[in-house]
């Protein structure tokens, strides 16, 4: 940060990418905000070091986190989804076995299918009550390996979205024993550092890398992240997948905010961390006081409120119309991801103020909707391998029950696949398919998913 602020101060003159030339090639369309942030959006010059051969301040930047997070530390420019990819790509060659979570983000799909990958699914828990999915178990874990034996490493996903972690301790000491690396996508627990937390990052637990979105969490800006690794992870093909796939114009401004996202962790004293729970929990209880029914998980910073058998995807409207954007809605469930400072009493006064009249006029949830399933499969199962020259077919929904999905649909947020390419298409899968496209819930799919078709793979006998 300092050396920015030096070269910025200094007046320097651009002969040189980006195209605004330090903020000189402008006028007057654009904000002041954007006019002001633009000289400090600088690029790969000598004294300012780089990314992908990190000899001077990156570096310096980079052995500070390490130091953080006790472990060795990469920034990452392209968000955790580069992260996955390369964690995946420095432990399993193309064509080898790895364990996955099933519902991971899709950006770990997204790699499985492109480095060629043979996944092997692990089912997650489902909470009591809720019904929503959580972290995978050491029994399923254990069943996975001795099932399907030969995984060249294992992926999980803790904190999940909606806060639930895994007990990396024991898993990590299971694998370590046959030597297959843990990887944890741990995209929403960049936070999660001070010593006496019951759950702390996978990091600390025996992971061998773990990947974080520090924008998501601390104050770091979009595409902020950074991964930790330790001692059996392959480091040349680590560094040779994440110059292969991040941008060779790494963002100075997203580098400068990890820095100072990691800097605003180091100096929180103890005070501060048990001012920032206690806030989060205060608030929380409000809620409670105020009539919510709220899911916490591990990670004080996400409060869920199960909305049943009110509409949650209403509900999430209303508090849109009244300027309150949460994260995620579903039908019977909406998530708050809580800002990582201490909430003031006066602030949590006036938001349960605020949800409360919000929530009061959302009507009820229609007896024949589905509310928020996790599709059921066995503990472990694995993907029908899909090659490029199988044959595929388009079916109407209703014909391509029982057939393989050749074709990924994903509801974004949370971005977790509900159909998997390689997967079964069940009735229930359908079911759930039709009422979302007729409620309008945000889709990532082809364009045919909509008017309730889906590509299958022709089996040939
Ligand atoms: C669990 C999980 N992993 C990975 C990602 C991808 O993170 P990023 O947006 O930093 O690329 C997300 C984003 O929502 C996520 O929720």
């Amino acid at each position: 940060m300092e050396m920015l602020e030096q070269h910025v101060r200094e007046g320097r003159v651009s002969f040189h990418v980006p195209g605004h030339h330090n903020g000189t090639v402008t006028d007057d369309s654009l904000p002041t905000a954007f006019n002001k942030i633009m000289p400090y959006d600088l690029t790969e010059l000598a004294h300012l070091d780089d990314l992908h051969h990190a000899e001077g301040i990156i570096q310096q930047g980079e052995e500070a986190l390490g130091t953080l997070y006790q472990s060795k530390s990469k920034w990452l420019v392209n968000g955790s989804t580069v992260g996955n990819w390369s964690m995946l790509a420095a432990t399993v060659k193309r064509g080898e076995r790895v364990y996955v979570q099933r519902n991971s983000h899709k950006s770990v799909w997204n790699a499985i299918e492109w480095l060629g990958l043979e996944p092997i699914l692990l089912t997650p828990e489902l909470e009591r009550g809720s019904g929503l999915p959580t972290v995978v178990s050491l029994r399923t874990v254990e069943a996975a390996v001795t099932q399907y034996p030969g995984g060249k490493a294992l992926l999980l996903t803790s904190p999940t979205y909606y806060g639930d972690m895994a007990d990396v301790r024991a898993i990590s000491r299971f694998l370590q024993t046959l030597t297959i690396p843990l990887l944890v996508d741990e995209a929403h627990g960049a936070h999660l550092i001070h010593p006496n937390l019951p759950n702390r990052s996978a990091i600390f637990e025996g992971a061998s890398a773990v990947v974080q979105s520090a924008h998501k969490t601390l104050p770091a800006f979009t595409m902020g992240a950074w991964i930790h690794y330790k001692e059996d992870i392959n480091e040349s093909r680590l560094f040779h997948a994440l110059s292969s796939f991040q941008t060779s114009s790494p963002s100075y401004l997203i580098m400068a905010s990890l820095d100072h996202a990691r800097a605003y962790l180091e100096n929180l004293s103890d005070r501060d961390w048990s001012l920032i729970q206690t806030s989060h929990l205060a608030f929380i209880m409000e809620m409670r006081r105020a009539g919510f029914t709220i899911k916490v998980g591990d990670d004080f910073t996400k409060m869920t409120v199960l909305t049943y058998p009110k509409n949650g995807l209403i509900f999430s409207r209303h508090l849109s119309s009244i300027g309150i954007d949460i994260e995620l809605a579903a039908e019977d469930h909406v998530l708050f991801c809580l800002p990582f400072r201490e909430l003031k009493t006066q602030e949590i006064h006036h938001w349960v103020k605020l949800i409360k009249n919000a929530s009061q006029h959302v009507p009820f949830i229609d007896e024949d909707e589905t509310i928020y399933p996790f599709p059921m499969t066995e503990p472990v199962s694995r993907l029908h391998l899909i090659k490029e020259d199988t044959h595929v077919v388009r079916l109407p929904f209703d014909e391509a029950i029982g057939r393989v999905a050749a074709e990924t649909i994903i509801p974004y947020p949370p971005g977790i696949p509900w159909i998997l390419k390689g997967e079964t298409v069940t009735d229930e899968k359908i079911r759930v398919l039709k009422e979302w496209i007729s409620l309008g819930r945000n889709l990532q799919a082809n364009r045919h998913v909509m008017i309730k078709q889906i590509d299958v793979i022709v089996e040939e006998f």
